[in-house]
């Protein structure tokens, strides 16, 4: 079940960025829907994002990327007073939220320049979202943002009843994107969730029905 909660007061419509036919888009949703990753997606990846990394806050992290995650904290019911674990971290958009709000924070990322251009406000560990290095059940909410999602490593890691907090800041011209009702049908098993739209773009929290 996904419920819709009215646009916050700050959404707008993105300008036209990435379509449905962008590759990363397609690679996102095979990614999700279980098509297998291979160590040259991650390769392609990482050299992607390490070449991308020393402008990335300068052109990608600002108010309106901040929207969602900031709406989401404030009315999607998310665990506040819990261990959060922010996957595909980048240059620390979501840390910069989160810092000071929620118990504890850790950050990861595939791409090690992405990671060294992030501020000191949590601990970060380079690693690939497919073979996550945490325990099962460490996690009370996991935070992605614009970042692909490995379905049954994001349920691992949660702790049962635990939250996913999905954020695309550009809706649907993020090139990797998933809709909400698609995010929901790939983890593993009955969740319902709960979606605005912030800023440019929206976010979706869901838990396991
Ligand atoms: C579009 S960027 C978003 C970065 C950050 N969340 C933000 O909003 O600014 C996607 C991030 O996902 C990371 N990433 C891509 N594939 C990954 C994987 N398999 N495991 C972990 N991180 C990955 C990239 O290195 C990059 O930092």
């Amino acid at each position: 079940m996904l419920t819709e909660l009215a646009a916050h007061d700050n959404a707008s419509d993105p300008e036209p960025f990435a379509g449905p036919d962008h590759p990363i888009r397609q690679l996102t949703r095979a990614v999700a829907f279980g098509k297998e990753w291979k160590p040259e997606h991650a390769e392609r990846m990482s050299t992607l994002f390490n070449e991308l990394a020393p402008e990335w806050s300068n052109d990608h992290v600002d108010a309106t990327k901040a929207a969602p995650v900031r709406d989401a904290l404030q009315r999607g019911d998310v665990p506040m007073a819990g261990n959060w674990l922010e996957v595909g971290s980048g240059t620390g958009a979501g840390a910069r939220v989160l810092d000071a709000q929620v118990r504890s924070l850790v950050c990861t990322d595939l791409s090690a320049g992405m990671l060294s251009h992030a501020p000191d406000l949590a601990p970060r560990a380079q690693s690939d979202a497919s073979a996550l290095p945490f325990a099962g059940g460490a996690f009370d909410a996991v935070l992605l943002i614009n970042m692909l999602l490995f379905p049954h490593e994001i349920n691992r890691v949660l702790r049962p009843g635990g939250t996913v907090l999905w954020v695309n800041t550009l809706g649907d011209q993020t090139p990797i994107h998933l809709p909400p009702a698609d995010v929901l049908d790939a983890l593993p098993g009955k969740w319902a969730g709960t979606t605005a739209r912030a800023g440019t773009g929206f976010w979706l929290t869901a838990r396991r029905a």
